[in-house]
């Protein structure tokens, strides 16, 4: 029977915010200028409202400065590119992020392209993707850059492995393909990307070291799909209604975590595994952003 082991995310990413408001702390003290965030979010959608008042509650956790832009969903295309003008210019910003998905009318690409690279703290602009691929300093995507975190304080060997990853969005699964094919630790990987077009899915799965899910289908890897001894980074966070709770719903992984974590050497839990790390991210990103704002002034 393996030994498995809980990639635990909730503790570090505690870990690594502790971690950043030590660096606000001695900001403070040497008459510095603290970080400072600002999340837009378009309409009033429930999880991305979750997502963001996290995202500035987590600011004013660490110390960080925090600005919130609420936008009706009615609002144009143009208005919205006008304020993302307005935030590139604004000298007392480090970063920004505009949280996604976006009203069906509105180019979510366009509005990724407007956003000034030095700003993206998502990583989301295409320069700073590119400079991801190309292996140079930049803001990883929070939630690749928080499971690469993890598999690094946990020191999960990945250099040769067989790495599997499903799902290609351009948030998670495609960086996360170029993340663990890189050279260097995390990383050094073999790696397969997998996606809705793939044929034989368990082909793959069944012959992978790692396997990183970022579908939303829950419970959709079972323990007869993975060999013993696999890593599991969980990505998927699917509401499934559930009256016995009181929010109406059980927040739901891609993983079926009771049979496959028997299989497991390493596992991230739902929830309490990548999420908290995305946010713990994205304050990383932000504190990153400061710095380089500085050196280039200087
Ligand atoms: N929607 C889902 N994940 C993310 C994220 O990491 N950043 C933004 N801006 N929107 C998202």
């Amino acid at each position: 029977m393996n030994k498995m082991q809980l990639l635990d995310g909730k503790k570090t990413a505690e870990d690594i915010k502790s971690e950043i408001a030590v660096e606000v702390q001695k900001i403070k003290a040497d008459g510095g200028k603290v970080p400072h965030l600002a999340a837009v979010i378009v309409g009033n959608d429930g999880a991305s409202l979750t997502y963001v008042g996290s995202k500035v509650r987590s600011c004013q956790q660490i110390g960080f400065e925090s600005t919130l832009v609420s936008m009706p969903d009615t609002i144009s295309e143009d208005e919205l590119l006008s304020k993302i003008k307005e935030l590139n210019e604004d000298d007392n910003l480090d970063g920004f992020i505009v949280q996604l998905p976006l009203p069906k009318h509105i180019d979510e690409q366009k509005i990724l392209m407007a956003i000034d690279p030095n700003k993206d703290v998502d990583g989301f602009h295409p320069a700073n993707f590119g400079k991801m691929a190309l292996e140079m300093e930049t803001f990883l995507p929070a939630t690749p850059f928080g499971i690469m975190q993890l598999l690094e304080r946990y020191k999960v060997e990945t250099s040769g492995k067989h790495t599997v990853v499903i799902g290609r969005s351009h948030i998670v699964g495609r960086p996360m393909s170029i993340l663990m094919s890189r050279k260097g630790y995390p990383g050094d990987s073999t790696v397969t990307l997998t996606h809705s077009r793939t044929k034989n899915i368990e082909e793959f799965t069944k012959n992978a070291d790692i396997i990183i899910t970022a579908l939303g289908v829950p419970n959709y890897l079972k323990a007869d799909m993975v060999k013993d001894g696999v890593v599991i980074i969980d990505v998927g966070i699917t509401r499934v209604p559930d009256d016995s709770n009181a929010k109406g719903y059980v927040i739901t992984g891609d993983v079926d975590f009771e049979n496959v974590s028997k299989k497991s050497s390493f596992i991230t839990p739902v929830p309490g595994g990548v999420g908290p790390m995305t946010i713990a991210m994205l304050l990383k990103n932000t504190l990153l952003a400061r710095e380089m704002r500085i050196a280039k002034n200087n």
